[in-house]
Protein backbone atom coordinates (compact mmCIF):
# COMPACT_ATOMS: atom_id res chain seq x y z
CA UNK A 1 0.00 0.00 0.00
CA UNK A 2 1.83 3.66 -0.97
CA UNK A 3 -0.12 4.71 1.72
CA UNK A 4 0.65 5.66 5.26
CA UNK A 5 -0.72 3.46 8.09
CA UNK A 6 -0.73 3.94 12.16
CA UNK A 7 3.15 2.67 11.83
CA UNK A 8 4.63 5.26 10.08
CA UNK A 9 3.21 8.30 12.48
CA UNK A 10 4.39 9.02 16.39
CA UNK A 11 0.76 8.55 18.12
CA UNK A 12 2.25 7.81 21.50
CA UNK A 13 0.10 9.61 24.08
CA UNK A 14 -1.91 11.65 21.56
CA UNK A 15 -5.42 12.23 21.07
CA UNK A 16 -6.53 9.96 17.73
CA UNK A 17 -9.59 10.50 15.78
CA UNK A 18 -10.61 7.23 14.36
CA UNK A 19 -13.04 6.41 11.95
CA UNK A 20 -14.33 2.66 12.40
CA UNK A 21 -17.11 1.03 10.62
CA UNK A 22 -19.98 -0.34 13.23
CA UNK A 23 -22.37 -0.38 11.02
CA UNK A 24 -23.68 -3.66 12.42
CA UNK A 25 -27.20 -5.76 11.75
CA UNK A 26 -29.30 -5.37 14.92
CA UNK A 27 -32.63 -7.00 15.99
CA UNK A 28 -35.96 -4.83 16.79
CA UNK A 29 -34.72 -5.46 20.34
CA UNK A 30 -31.27 -3.23 19.02
CA UNK A 31 -28.88 -6.64 19.93
CA UNK A 32 -26.03 -7.00 17.56
CA UNK A 33 -27.08 -9.83 15.60
CA UNK A 34 -23.28 -10.36 13.85
CA UNK A 35 -20.37 -8.14 16.12
CA UNK A 36 -17.71 -9.01 12.88
CA UNK A 37 -17.12 -5.23 11.84
CA UNK A 38 -16.04 -4.52 15.75
CA UNK A 39 -14.12 -7.83 16.14
CA UNK A 40 -12.62 -6.35 12.88
CA UNK A 41 -11.88 -2.87 14.21
CA UNK A 42 -9.95 -4.69 17.19
CA UNK A 43 -6.71 -4.81 16.49
CA UNK A 44 -6.02 -0.92 15.13
CA UNK A 45 -7.70 0.14 18.62
CA UNK A 46 -5.65 -1.86 20.93
CA UNK A 47 -2.44 -0.71 18.93
CA UNK A 48 -3.68 2.76 19.76
CA UNK A 49 -4.21 1.90 23.64
CA UNK A 50 -0.83 -0.08 23.93
CA UNK A 51 0.51 3.72 22.62
CA UNK A 52 -0.84 5.21 25.41
CA UNK A 53 -3.37 7.71 23.00
CA UNK A 54 -6.62 8.71 24.34
CA UNK A 55 -9.04 6.99 21.56
CA UNK A 56 -12.01 8.94 20.07
CA UNK A 57 -14.03 6.75 17.60
CA UNK A 58 -16.35 7.56 15.44
CA UNK A 59 -19.10 5.50 12.99
CA UNK A 60 -22.18 6.01 10.98
CA UNK A 61 -24.87 3.10 11.49
CA UNK A 62 -28.06 2.64 9.25
CA UNK A 63 -29.11 5.79 7.08
CA UNK A 64 -31.15 8.19 9.57
CA UNK A 65 -30.18 10.66 6.97
CA UNK A 66 -29.50 14.01 9.50
CA UNK A 67 -31.83 13.16 12.17
CA UNK A 68 -31.23 12.04 16.05
CA UNK A 69 -33.45 8.34 15.80
CA UNK A 70 -32.69 6.50 19.03
CA UNK A 71 -33.15 3.31 16.69
CA UNK A 72 -29.58 4.08 15.37
CA UNK A 73 -27.65 4.96 18.38
CA UNK A 74 -24.48 3.38 18.70
CA UNK A 75 -24.96 2.81 22.36
CA UNK A 76 -25.23 -0.74 21.96
CA UNK A 77 -21.82 -0.99 20.17
CA UNK A 78 -20.41 0.86 23.21
CA UNK A 79 -21.24 -1.61 25.01
CA UNK A 80 -20.19 -4.46 22.78
CA UNK A 81 -16.87 -3.09 22.56
CA UNK A 82 -16.49 -2.31 25.79
CA UNK A 83 -17.11 -6.32 26.30
CA UNK A 84 -14.40 -7.13 23.91
CA UNK A 85 -11.69 -4.64 25.22
CA UNK A 86 -12.11 -5.97 28.09
CA UNK A 87 -12.53 -1.79 29.20
CA UNK A 88 -15.19 0.43 29.46
CA UNK A 89 -15.55 2.47 26.43
CA UNK A 90 -17.23 6.23 26.97
CA UNK A 91 -20.37 6.92 24.94
CA UNK A 92 -21.29 10.48 24.30
CA UNK A 93 -24.80 11.34 23.78
CA UNK A 94 -23.84 13.41 21.04
CA UNK A 95 -22.10 14.05 17.80
CA UNK A 96 -20.52 17.54 18.15
CA UNK A 97 -22.13 19.10 20.96
CA UNK A 98 -21.30 20.27 24.48
CA UNK A 99 -21.20 16.46 25.77
CA UNK A 100 -18.76 15.27 23.41
CA UNK A 101 -16.59 17.93 24.03
CA UNK A 102 -16.47 17.93 27.48
CA UNK A 103 -15.87 13.91 27.23
CA UNK A 104 -13.20 14.64 24.81
CA UNK A 105 -11.37 17.56 26.52
CA UNK A 106 -11.55 15.14 29.69
CA UNK A 107 -10.11 11.81 27.93
CA UNK A 108 -6.70 10.58 29.68
CA UNK A 109 -4.57 8.21 28.05
CA UNK A 110 -5.20 4.61 27.50
CA UNK A 111 -9.15 5.85 27.56
CA UNK A 112 -11.77 5.04 24.54
CA UNK A 113 -14.85 6.95 23.88
CA UNK A 114 -17.54 6.83 21.67
CA UNK A 115 -19.06 9.55 19.72
CA UNK A 116 -22.98 9.00 18.77
CA UNK A 117 -23.86 8.25 14.96
CA UNK A 118 -22.08 10.75 12.27
CA UNK A 119 -24.96 10.48 10.74
CA UNK A 120 -27.02 12.02 13.21
CA UNK A 121 -25.69 14.82 11.58
CA UNK A 122 -27.13 15.69 7.85
CA UNK A 123 -23.75 17.66 7.30
CA UNK A 124 -21.49 14.38 7.47
CA UNK A 125 -22.99 12.62 4.61
CA UNK A 126 -22.88 15.82 2.91
CA UNK A 127 -18.97 15.96 3.58
CA UNK A 128 -19.36 19.34 5.10
CA UNK A 129 -16.24 21.15 5.89
CA UNK A 130 -17.04 22.89 8.77
CA UNK A 131 -18.58 19.58 10.15
CA UNK A 132 -15.65 17.80 9.49
CA UNK A 133 -13.31 20.54 11.37
CA UNK A 134 -15.86 20.09 14.59
CA UNK A 135 -15.15 16.03 14.79
CA UNK A 136 -11.24 16.70 14.20
CA UNK A 137 -11.57 19.29 16.98
CA UNK A 138 -9.38 18.76 19.91
CA UNK A 139 -7.53 15.69 17.99
CA UNK A 140 -3.77 15.48 16.52
CA UNK A 141 -4.42 12.79 14.51
CA UNK A 142 -7.12 10.95 12.13
CA UNK A 143 -6.81 7.09 11.63
CA UNK A 144 -9.27 5.91 9.39
CA UNK A 145 -10.15 2.05 9.55
CA UNK A 146 -13.28 2.16 8.14
CA UNK A 147 -13.03 0.12 4.98
CA UNK A 148 -16.56 -0.55 4.46
CA UNK A 149 -17.65 2.97 4.48
CA UNK A 150 -14.29 3.78 2.72
CA UNK A 151 -16.43 4.46 -0.69
CA UNK A 152 -18.14 6.92 0.81
CA UNK A 153 -16.89 10.72 0.60
CA UNK A 154 -18.29 11.89 3.98
CA UNK A 155 -16.99 14.37 6.45
CA UNK A 156 -15.61 11.46 9.22
CA UNK A 157 -14.46 9.31 6.30
CA UNK A 158 -12.26 11.98 4.46
CA UNK A 159 -13.34 15.73 5.15
CA UNK A 160 -11.84 15.14 8.42
CA UNK A 161 -8.40 14.34 6.31
CA UNK A 162 -8.24 18.35 5.78
CA UNK A 163 -7.82 19.18 9.45
CA UNK A 164 -5.61 16.43 10.59
CA UNK A 165 -2.91 14.15 9.32
CA UNK A 166 -4.39 11.01 7.82
CA UNK A 167 -3.27 7.40 7.99
CA UNK A 168 -4.84 4.06 7.49
CA UNK A 169 -5.79 1.78 10.43
CA UNK A 170 -4.73 -2.26 10.36
CA UNK A 171 -8.29 -3.23 9.04
CA UNK A 172 -7.64 -0.70 6.37
CA UNK A 173 -4.02 -2.23 5.36
CA UNK A 174 -5.42 -5.43 5.64
CA UNK A 175 -8.43 -5.10 2.99
CA UNK A 176 -6.08 -3.71 0.72
CA UNK A 177 -3.73 -6.21 0.72
CA UNK A 178 -5.88 -8.93 0.42
CA UNK A 179 -8.22 -7.40 -2.58
CA UNK A 180 -5.22 -5.43 -4.18
CA UNK A 181 -3.02 -8.68 -4.44
CA UNK A 182 -6.12 -10.73 -5.79
CA UNK A 183 -6.67 -8.47 -8.57
CA UNK A 184 -3.25 -7.07 -9.26
CA UNK A 185 -0.63 -9.93 -9.09
CA UNK A 186 -3.18 -13.33 -8.21
CA UNK A 187 -2.14 -16.69 -8.98
CA UNK A 188 -4.04 -18.75 -11.58
CA UNK A 189 -6.39 -19.53 -12.51
CA UNK A 190 -7.86 -16.77 -11.21
CA UNK A 191 -12.23 -17.01 -10.85
CA UNK A 192 -14.53 -14.94 -9.61
CA UNK A 193 -17.90 -16.24 -8.59
CA UNK A 194 -20.84 -13.01 -8.75
CA UNK A 195 -23.81 -12.97 -7.49
CA UNK A 196 -26.79 -10.81 -6.11
CA UNK A 197 -30.12 -9.64 -7.41
CA UNK A 198 -29.43 -6.86 -9.89
CA UNK A 199 -26.80 -6.56 -13.48
CA UNK A 200 -27.43 -3.28 -13.09
CA UNK A 201 -25.35 -3.19 -9.49
CA UNK A 202 -22.73 -5.69 -10.74
CA UNK A 203 -22.16 -4.41 -14.43
CA UNK A 204 -19.09 -2.45 -13.57
CA UNK A 205 -17.61 -4.67 -11.44
CA UNK A 206 -17.99 -7.49 -14.00
CA UNK A 207 -16.36 -5.25 -16.59
CA UNK A 208 -12.93 -5.10 -14.43
CA UNK A 209 -12.83 -8.83 -14.05
CA UNK A 210 -13.27 -9.55 -17.33
CA UNK A 211 -9.78 -7.89 -18.13
CA UNK A 212 -7.99 -10.10 -15.45
CA UNK A 213 -9.80 -13.12 -14.22
CA UNK A 214 -9.41 -16.72 -16.49
CA UNK A 215 -12.68 -17.62 -15.43
CA UNK A 216 -16.44 -15.92 -14.55
CA UNK A 217 -18.74 -18.08 -12.39
CA UNK A 218 -22.26 -16.06 -12.78
CA UNK A 219 -25.42 -16.99 -10.29
CA UNK A 220 -28.39 -15.56 -8.09
CA UNK A 221 -31.08 -13.46 -9.13
CA UNK A 222 -28.94 -11.47 -11.98
CA UNK A 223 -28.33 -14.49 -14.06
CA UNK A 224 -32.06 -14.36 -15.26
CA UNK A 225 -31.19 -11.30 -17.42
CA UNK A 226 -28.20 -13.11 -18.81
CA UNK A 227 -31.06 -15.70 -19.75
CA UNK A 228 -33.47 -13.32 -21.30
CA UNK A 229 -30.96 -11.51 -22.97
CA UNK A 230 -30.40 -14.93 -25.10
CA UNK A 231 -34.11 -15.00 -25.39
CA UNK A 232 -35.36 -17.83 -23.10
CA UNK A 233 -38.10 -17.19 -20.73
CA UNK A 234 -37.93 -16.64 -17.03
CA UNK A 235 -41.25 -16.67 -15.81
CA UNK A 236 -41.48 -14.45 -12.67
CA UNK A 237 -37.99 -14.66 -11.73
CA UNK A 238 -36.42 -11.52 -11.06
CA UNK A 239 -34.65 -9.92 -14.06
CA UNK A 240 -33.86 -5.99 -15.83
CA UNK A 241 -35.05 -6.55 -19.45
CA UNK A 242 -33.38 -3.02 -19.99
CA UNK A 243 -30.10 -4.51 -18.90
CA UNK A 244 -29.64 -7.28 -21.43
CA UNK A 245 -27.83 -5.32 -23.60
CA UNK A 246 -24.98 -5.52 -20.90
CA UNK A 247 -25.86 -9.20 -20.09
CA UNK A 248 -24.66 -9.51 -23.92
CA UNK A 249 -22.06 -6.50 -24.12
CA UNK A 250 -20.78 -9.27 -21.09
CA UNK A 251 -20.48 -12.26 -22.83
CA UNK A 252 -18.86 -11.10 -26.04
CA UNK A 253 -16.44 -9.22 -24.28
CA UNK A 254 -15.37 -12.76 -22.43
CA UNK A 255 -15.48 -14.41 -25.47
CA UNK A 256 -12.85 -11.60 -26.94
CA UNK A 257 -10.73 -12.06 -23.48
CA UNK A 258 -10.39 -15.62 -23.54
CA UNK A 259 -12.57 -15.85 -20.36
CA UNK A 260 -14.31 -18.68 -19.60
CA UNK A 261 -17.99 -17.12 -18.79
CA UNK A 262 -20.09 -19.50 -16.67
CA UNK A 263 -23.99 -19.31 -16.40
CA UNK A 264 -26.41 -21.51 -14.55
CA UNK A 265 -27.47 -24.69 -16.36
CA UNK A 266 -30.87 -25.48 -14.30
CA UNK A 267 -32.36 -23.29 -11.91
CA UNK A 268 -34.78 -24.14 -8.83
CA UNK A 269 -37.87 -22.58 -9.50
CA UNK A 270 -40.32 -21.75 -6.65
CA UNK A 271 -44.38 -20.73 -7.37
CA UNK A 272 -44.02 -17.78 -4.55
CA UNK A 273 -41.73 -15.68 -2.26
CA UNK A 274 -41.81 -17.76 1.01
CA UNK A 275 -39.88 -20.05 2.67
CA UNK A 276 -42.09 -23.36 2.46
CA UNK A 277 -43.36 -22.60 -1.09
CA UNK A 278 -43.83 -25.24 -3.76
CA UNK A 279 -40.31 -25.98 -5.44
CA UNK A 280 -38.77 -28.14 -8.72
CA UNK A 281 -35.43 -27.45 -10.87
CA UNK A 282 -35.89 -27.42 -14.08
CA UNK A 283 -33.11 -26.52 -17.30
CA UNK A 284 -32.26 -22.41 -17.58
CA UNK A 285 -34.62 -22.73 -20.85
CA UNK A 286 -37.41 -24.52 -20.02
CA UNK A 287 -38.30 -21.73 -16.82
CA UNK A 288 -42.44 -22.07 -16.55
CA UNK A 289 -44.55 -18.80 -16.77
CA UNK A 290 -45.62 -17.99 -12.92
CA UNK A 291 -42.45 -19.81 -11.38
CA UNK A 292 -39.57 -17.42 -9.91
CA UNK A 293 -36.14 -18.80 -9.57
CA UNK A 294 -34.49 -18.52 -6.45
CA UNK A 295 -31.57 -20.73 -6.45
CA UNK A 296 -29.22 -22.80 -8.63
CA UNK A 297 -29.91 -26.17 -9.68
CA UNK A 298 -28.26 -29.03 -8.84
CA UNK A 299 -26.31 -30.03 -12.32
CA UNK A 300 -24.80 -26.24 -11.87
CA UNK A 301 -23.74 -26.76 -8.30
CA UNK A 302 -21.72 -30.10 -9.58
CA UNK A 303 -20.54 -27.81 -12.65
CA UNK A 304 -19.05 -24.57 -10.65
CA UNK A 305 -17.52 -26.70 -7.97
CA UNK A 306 -15.42 -28.87 -10.78
CA UNK A 307 -14.35 -25.82 -12.71
CA UNK A 308 -13.28 -24.41 -8.84
CA UNK A 309 -10.95 -27.42 -8.51
CA UNK A 310 -7.84 -26.18 -9.89
CA UNK A 311 -8.06 -22.32 -9.07
CA UNK A 312 -5.41 -20.75 -7.16
CA UNK A 313 -7.25 -17.43 -6.72
CA UNK A 314 -11.41 -17.26 -5.94
CA UNK A 315 -12.75 -14.09 -5.40
CA UNK A 316 -16.66 -14.37 -4.27
CA UNK A 317 -19.33 -11.68 -3.89
CA UNK A 318 -22.74 -11.92 -3.85
CA UNK A 319 -25.43 -14.98 -3.18
CA UNK A 320 -26.08 -17.39 -5.51
CA UNK A 321 -29.99 -17.82 -4.49
CA UNK A 322 -32.06 -16.57 -1.83
CA UNK A 323 -29.90 -18.19 0.86
CA UNK A 324 -32.01 -16.05 3.63
CA UNK A 325 -34.56 -19.31 2.38
CA UNK A 326 -32.96 -22.63 3.10
CA UNK A 327 -34.84 -24.41 0.82
CA UNK A 328 -32.85 -22.00 -1.76
CA UNK A 329 -29.45 -21.34 0.65
CA UNK A 330 -28.23 -24.97 -1.21
CA UNK A 331 -26.50 -23.29 -4.03
CA UNK A 332 -24.64 -20.68 -1.82
CA UNK A 333 -23.87 -23.28 0.77
CA UNK A 334 -22.22 -25.53 -1.44
CA UNK A 335 -20.06 -23.18 -2.88
CA UNK A 336 -19.34 -22.17 0.04
CA UNK A 337 -18.16 -25.48 1.14
CA UNK A 338 -16.20 -26.37 -1.79
CA UNK A 339 -14.22 -23.16 -1.26
CA UNK A 340 -13.63 -24.29 1.74
CA UNK A 341 -11.85 -27.23 0.64
CA UNK A 342 -9.47 -25.50 -1.62
CA UNK A 343 -6.60 -25.75 0.69
CA UNK A 344 -4.38 -24.76 -1.96
CA UNK A 345 -5.99 -21.36 -3.22
CA UNK A 346 -6.59 -17.61 -1.94
CA UNK A 347 -9.99 -16.96 -0.77
CA UNK A 348 -11.36 -13.96 -0.49
CA UNK A 349 -15.77 -13.20 -0.01
CA UNK A 350 -16.27 -9.37 -0.93
CA UNK A 351 -18.32 -8.81 2.14
CA UNK A 352 -21.99 -8.25 2.76
CA UNK A 353 -24.79 -10.82 1.84
CA UNK A 354 -21.47 -13.37 0.33
CA UNK A 355 -19.94 -12.92 4.13
CA UNK A 356 -23.27 -13.32 6.21
CA UNK A 357 -23.60 -16.64 3.82
CA UNK A 358 -20.26 -18.11 4.71
CA UNK A 359 -20.66 -16.92 8.03
CA UNK A 360 -24.21 -18.52 8.59
CA UNK A 361 -22.52 -21.70 6.89
CA UNK A 362 -20.09 -21.98 9.61
CA UNK A 363 -17.10 -21.74 7.71
CA UNK A 364 -15.25 -18.01 8.03
CA UNK A 365 -12.81 -19.70 9.99
CA UNK A 366 -11.80 -21.55 6.48
CA UNK A 367 -11.57 -18.44 4.12
CA UNK A 368 -8.51 -16.46 3.75
CA UNK A 369 -10.12 -13.54 3.85
CA UNK A 370 -13.71 -11.86 4.01
CA UNK A 371 -14.10 -8.57 3.67
CA UNK A 372 -15.77 -6.19 5.61
CA UNK A 373 -16.76 -4.10 3.09
CA UNK A 374 -19.85 -4.37 1.07
CA UNK A 375 -20.28 -1.82 -1.29
CA UNK A 376 -16.59 -0.26 -0.41
CA UNK A 377 -14.85 -3.77 -1.66
CA UNK A 378 -16.84 -4.01 -5.30
CA UNK A 379 -16.26 -0.15 -5.77
CA UNK A 380 -12.10 -1.85 -5.25
CA UNK A 381 -12.84 -4.44 -7.33
CA UNK A 382 -14.37 -2.32 -9.94
CA UNK A 383 -10.91 -0.30 -10.15
CA UNK A 384 -12.80 2.73 -8.64
CA UNK A 385 -10.93 5.03 -5.91
CA UNK A 386 -11.75 5.07 -3.02
CA UNK A 387 -12.47 8.48 -1.25
CA UNK A 388 -11.89 7.29 2.61
CA UNK A 389 -8.49 6.08 1.20
CA UNK A 390 -7.08 8.62 -1.43
CA UNK A 391 -7.15 11.17 1.14
CA UNK A 392 -4.76 9.40 3.35
CA UNK A 393 -0.74 10.88 3.50
CA UNK A 394 1.26 8.98 0.79
CA UNK A 395 4.29 6.99 1.95
C1 LIG B 1 -21.99 -0.85 4.49
O1 LIG B 1 -22.69 -1.48 5.30
O2 LIG B 1 -21.80 -1.24 3.32
C2 LIG B 1 -21.24 0.36 4.97
O3 LIG B 1 -21.35 0.51 6.35
C3 LIG B 1 -21.68 1.59 4.23
O4 LIG B 1 -23.00 1.91 4.54
P1 LIG B 1 -23.83 2.86 3.57
O5 LIG B 1 -24.09 2.10 2.31
O6 LIG B 1 -25.08 3.24 4.32
O7 LIG B 1 -22.96 4.07 3.28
Amino acid sequence: MNKKTIKDIDLKGKKVFVRCDFNVPMDENQNITDNRRIVAALPTIKYLLENNCKVVLASHLGRPKGEVKPEFSLAPVAKELSKQLGQEVIMAKDVIGEDTKLKKANLKEGEVMLLENVRFHKEETDNDAEFAKELAQDCEIFVNDAFGAAHRAHSSTAGVAAYLPAVSGFLIEKELEFLGNAISNPERPFVAILGGAKVSDKIGVIDSLLEKVDKLIIGGGMAYTFFKAQGYNVGNSLCEPEKTDLAIAAMEKAKQKGVKLMLPIDTKVGKEFKPDTESKTVAWTEIPDEWEGFDIGEKTIEMFINELQDAKTVIWNGPLGLFEFEQFAIGTNSIAKALAKLDNATTIIGGGDSAAAVEKAGLADKMTHISTGGGASLEFLEGKKLPGIECLLDK
